[in-house]
């Protein structure tokens, strides 16, 4: 047996596809320089710390739903489909509209589809492997054939600009798949999906205030408990034991080891956190694809942001082995083996 027929053994299952792959970023962007004038830091700081300049900033009108809508226009046309084709909704955010209807469901009406189921599914930063594993599972049970998994986030709605240590992390943006069960035209295929979550870290990245927790008072408002709170130090130690251990059960998953993998979609967090998982595995840097300078952590997005960023810059070849690996609120983790078909 060689190699690819050892990763494409789904032991029975279905083929899943990906048709069509688009991610939109907002316009407005905020560079570091800005953010000295918003908070006490440098730019040096950021850099130093996190390896991001600036990020993009959604405007004050234009909701998680249009993020997400901008990018699935453009995974349709990538897959030359139209709304009518469009047989679910996934949308994986933790910035969802309201908390009613889902954001999918305003999706639906943005892109003029039509009477397709709609959810959202809540991972944190881990929609894009929770998303495609929600999608095949349903994809293999029939009866649809094409499902929009759409990762998106206007995290600067839930960042305190007073908090110095997390405000400089974050941007808005949106990654959308068109995951099918039909091959012909695909662009790739997904061969296989790990995912987990570790709730002993459900208190080092949460959001307290506006849930059935903690219903939102004037008090919790005061409190500033409707941003997003980070343990960073814990984060970033689990962040690159989450990925790597993800990464590793993947290739398990595949039969392959890591250096057979020309590119890891690593969430896009900070330019630290990817340097150590590359030292961690022994890889080479250059294969962890790195968006992150321009477009800071874009939350559930940032994955296939830069999965789409590669396929633009020509930089994948037939057959290549592609690996988005992500990590975030839950703590949850994921990774999934992706084969490039072009
Ligand atoms: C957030 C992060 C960059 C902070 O880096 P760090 O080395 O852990 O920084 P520390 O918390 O030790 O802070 C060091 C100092 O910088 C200060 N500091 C924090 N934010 C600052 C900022 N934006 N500008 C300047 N100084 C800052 C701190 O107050 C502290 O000062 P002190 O030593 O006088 O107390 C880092 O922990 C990280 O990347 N964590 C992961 C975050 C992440 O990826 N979250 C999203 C997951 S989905």
């Amino acid at each position: 047996m060689n190699e690819n027929e050892l990763i494409s053994d789904r032991r029975g299952k279905k083929p899943i596809f990906v048709r069509g792959l688009g991610s939109y970023l907002p316009e407005r962007i905020l560079s570091n320089a800005d953010l000295e004038k918003i908070v006490a830091t440098s730019d040096e700081w950021i850099t130093t710390r996190t390896g991001i300049r600036e990020r993009r900033i959604a405007e004050e009108n234009q909701y998680t739903s249009d993020l997400a809508a901008e990018a699935a226009k453009k995974a349709l046309a990538d897959a030359q489909c139209g709304p009518e084709d469009v047989d679910a909704i996934i949308v994986a955010t933790v910035t969802a509209d309201m908390a009613f209807p889902s954001t999918a469901a305003f999706v639906q009406k943005k892109i003029g589809a039509r009477n397709c189921p709609c959810m959202d599914l809540e991972a944190g930063c881990s929609g894009v492997p929770y998303g495609l594993e929600l999608a095949s599972a349903l994809l293999r049970q029939g009866p649809y054939r094409n499902i929009l998994a759409i990762s998106a986030d206007k995290l600067t709605t839930i960042t305190d600009w007073q908090d110095r240590l997390t405000c400089v992390l974050f941007g808005d943006g949106a990654a959308a798949f068109l995951v099918s069960c039909e091959g012909v035209g695909a662009k790739w295929e997904v061969l296989h999906i790990y995912i987990a979550n570790d709730s002993d870290g459900t208190d080092i990245l949460y959001l307290p205030g506006g849930g059935s927790h903690m219903p939102a008072t004037e008090e919790t408002v005061k409190n500033r408990m409707h941003f997003l709170k980070m343990n960073g130090k814990e984060v970033f130690k689990e962040a690159i034991k989450g990925m790597g251990l993800a990464l590793e059960n993947v290739c398990a998953l595949g039969n392959i080891t890591p250096d057979q993998i020309r590119f890891f979609a690593p969430h896009q967090a900070n330019k630290r956190i990817l340097s150590a998982i590359a030292e961690h595995m022994n890889l080479p840097p250059e294969r962890f694809l790195s968006i992150v300078e321009w477009s800071g952590n874009t939350s559930s997005a940032s994955l296939g942001i830069a999965m789409d960023h590669a396929v633009h810059h020509g930089w994948l070849r037939p057959g290549d082995l592609v690996a988005p690996v992500s990590f975030g609120a839950g703590l949850t983790t994921g990774a999934c083996l992706l084969r490039w078909i072009g």
